[in-house]
């Protein structure tokens, strides 16, 4: 929401006499809109880049209603992108174009389109980011009140955009803890379909910011035409698919404006958070590929840099930390070939020790009875062992028994004249990042680790309640409905502090698991992690709905014990191994309670991850069977950039004699390169048939490999679960 003065190298138009199409493309996408003065700002189309021949037929359709950004008060019972109570008490708003610039930036170019009420002095600018190397435009609107009073803002969307009718399918998240990222899809009928988020902290456990709608019937992974959207924002957000009498669906995408109504003062603006929208002809993973590679280059901290293998100490010892413990850990992970040991909770706490999730956020000062040498030891440790050190915060929380609560009880989120509801532990409570001491000292928790402790190269920053009572202890009470919006705006000026000074360090977002998988987050994290859950067959389902927006390299997936903690489903570890090894690779368990065999086949993969990183990190994601179609397997590929190597995936879902399981046909191979397979993880008693075997990207993409349903292994060892994973490199 912080309005960034605009660039020096900006062109403005002549104002048109006649209407002007206005064209914002990418190499593979165009945004026409309509735009004359005195008129609103009309949509023309959007969808795959448009031939100028073509742009030049495009007229405004009778059919819909094709107002870019529809204001509240002359067509009242139409959904609208905005509405305000202007300073004098009207309700009502009217939008009028009066120009347009362009700017350029290093990587894309910038459309706005100005705005204004024909009667009052409220502006509003939609700006449109077109990328010049990724099929993504981000959309968002800027609200600038000139009144001479507050202007009350009451819907405040980023963008809407007309979606032509006929058998469209939006496809979703949806969730809760430790079961996140579920994919339904469902066909677009007349009503509202409206997915919101209230948490106020946290925003994609129950549903997730983000939607895909395929146009030519329900989305199919590589063919077919999909729009793709994600809010880019960390807190409350609602999306809404709104069809009527029309022959267009009108989708709108902004922060959730429930109990937010937002006091716009005198001279200020407010700037919505970016809608990214894309469009692809090759169905829901075309989509998601731009998404991925948006994500890398712009948005996630580091898109660019390999992922560390790491282990991390929650599941393994979850409260019970000490020194010796913690040494133990990183000299097992270091000699599997793990590259980063993370300390998770735990650690701190002096007058009130952390020994369960009742007490001490807030007091982040180590627990010496645990750890007698502090952080030091632990870093002399990690320097001993050979592995990067990283630590577990949750900087934006406290809880009533810690010492930070007993000095600054007004620093939390309070309905006023009330008692507050607690959290985690009976205890939590959520500080407000509203108030700027509070941001400092968020701010300070990072900073005096890392100032101290520059050898600190992870954080795992944690959020383990939502926003349940609604007060700020800061904000004036006229202000209260600013909590959500200004919880947001004070977490990014923290983290833009933290960016600002320790731009090398790699944080993981983590909120109760996976509750803050969206790029609002990832614009200063590096990666999240997917769920609590990590039970490997319940993972193959979120990390594939997961994948719909977010590359493997954000995706923090760990091979954990069994019988798995949440779930108490045993799975064999090599089917734990494949799942995790689809995304970036971790562990989360006790390797002192691992066999030797089990931790010499951890190495392998280890070593093997080792080899593939590149292409799973970084390559072109390929979902080839859902796991939610009920195939009785899963799989997916990723392909390099070059398409000179390629990793696929393959998982048994359903264990039955005599089942019969489709052929899996590969994709985004060259048909013309000839791949040579190799297995990883391999541990059958005889080498696969086709081993060593080479093929054409052709024979692969039209016919595929056959997969021996079981791993055919010792009897003895012999279990019900089997999966593959399959390393092509072309000659
Ligand atoms: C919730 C996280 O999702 C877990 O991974 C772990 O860090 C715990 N919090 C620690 O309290």
């Amino acid at each position: 929401m912080k309005f960034k003065s605009m660039a020096l190298l900006m062109l403005t138009m002549a104002m048109p006499a006649m209407a002007d199409q206005v064209t914002v493309n990418t190499q593979g996408v165009s945004l026409v809109l309509d735009v004359e003065n005195g008129q609103p700002a009309k949509y023309l189309y959007f969808g795959a880049r448009l031939d100028e021949r073509d742009k030049a037929n495009l007229s405004v359709t009778a059919n819909g209603r094709m107002d870019v950004y529809p204001a509240y008060g002359l067509n009242t019972p139409a959904e609208s992108a905005l509405a305000l109570r202007h300073a004098d008490g009207n309700m009502s708003t009217a939008l009028v174009a009066t120009g347009y610039d362009s700017r350029q930036e290093a990587n894309a170019t910038v459309t706005v389109i100005h705005l204004k009420d024909a009667v009052y002095p409220v502006k509003v600018d939609l700006c449109y980011r077109a990328y010049k190397d990724v099929d993504l435009i981000e959309a968002w609107s800027e609200i600038t009140n000139e009144e001479k009073g507050t202007v009350t803002l009451t819907t405040f969307a980023s963008a809407m955009l007309p979606i032509r009718r006929g058998n469209v399918w939006m496809s979703h998240l949806s969730g809760t803890w430790a079961s996140e990222g579920y994919v339904n899809n469902e066909l677009l009928t007349p009503g509202e379909f409206v997915i919101r988020n209230a948490d106020g902290t946290r925003n994609s456990h129950t549903d997730h910011a983000e939607v895909m709608f395929s146009l030519d019937g329900k989305g199919q992974e590589n063919v077919g035409r999909v729009i793709g959207a994600a809010l880019v924002y960390g807190g409350n957000y609602k999306l809404k698919a709104v069809t009527d009498d029309t022959d267009y669906h009108y989708f709108f995408a902004g922060i959730n404006e429930e109990n937010s109504e937002y006091h716009l003062r005198k001279g200020e603006t407010f700037k919505t958070p970016a809608l990214a929208l894309t469009f692809s002809n090759e169905g829901l993973s075309g989509a998601s590929r731009n998404f991925h590679k948006w994500g890398r280059k712009y948005v996630l901290a580091h898109g660019s840099q390999l992922r560390d293998i790491l282990l991390n100490s929650w599941e393994g010892v979850y409260f019970d930390i000490n020194q010796q413990g913690m040494d133990q850990m990183m000299a097992d992970i270091a000699s599997m070939g793990g590259e980063l040991f993370v300390m998770d909770d735990g650690w701190f706490g002096t007058k009130y020790q952390r020994n369960s999730d009742n007490c001490a956020l807030g007091d982040w000062e180590v627990d010496r009875k645990k750890l007698p040498d502090g952080i030091d030891g632990l870093l002399r440790d990690a320097k001993k062992n050979g592995v990067k050190f990283g630590i577990w915060i949750e900087p934006e929380m406290t809880n009533t028994t810690s010492e930070l609560y007993e000095k600054h009880p007004d620093w939390v989120v309070k309905a006023p004249k009330r008692d507050a509801v607690l959290g985690r532990g009976g205890t939590q409570l959520v500080l407000d990042l509203s108030n700027p001491k509070v941001q400092d000292y968020a701010f300070s928790i990072v900073d005096n680790l890392l100032s101290k402790y520059p050898e600190i190269a992870y954080i795992k920053w944690d959020a383990n309640m939502g926003i349940m009572n609604h007060g700020s202890q800061y904000l004036s009470m006229t202000d209260q409905s600013h909590l959500y919006i200004a919880y947001h705006q004070g977490f990014r000026k923290v983290v833009d502090r933290i960016r600002a000074k320790y731009k090398d360090v790699v944080i993981q977002c983590c909120a109760s698991g996976g509750g803050r998988a969206n790029w609002g987050m990832l614009r200063d994290f590096d990666e999240f992690w997917v769920s609590d859950n990590t039970d490997a067959f319940q993972r193959i389902y979120m990390q594939y709905g997961t994948s719909y927006f977010f590359p493997a390299i954000a995706m923090a997936c760990h091979i954990s014990a069994v019988p798995n903690h949440t779930v108490f489903r045993t799975t064999s570890l090599k089917y734990r191994i494949d799942v995790a090894m689809s995304g970036r690779l971790g562990m989360e368990i006790q390797p002192k309670n691992m066999t030797d065999e089990e931790k010499a086949l951890c190495k392998k993969a280890i070593s093997q991850y080792k080899e593939i990183r590149p292409v799973v990190q970084m390559g072109d994601l390929y979902r080839l069977v859902s796991p939610y179609d009920n195939e009785g397997l899963a799989s997916l590929m990723y392909v390099s950039e070059a398409k000179d190597k390629a990793v696929f995936y393959w998982w048994k879902m359903a264990n039955f004699y005599n089942v019969h399981l489709p052929r899996v046909k590969m994709a985004g191979l060259d048909a013309n390169r000839i791949y040579k397979v190799r297995e990883l993880n391999a541990i059958d008693l005889k080498p696969l048939y086709c081993e060593g075997k080479a093929y054409t990207g052709k024979y692969l993409m039209d016919h595929g490999l056959e997969m021996p349903y079981t791993n055919e292994v010792e009897w003895g060892k012999k279990t019900d679960w089997s999966s593959r994973v399959i390393y092509l490199e072309a000659e």
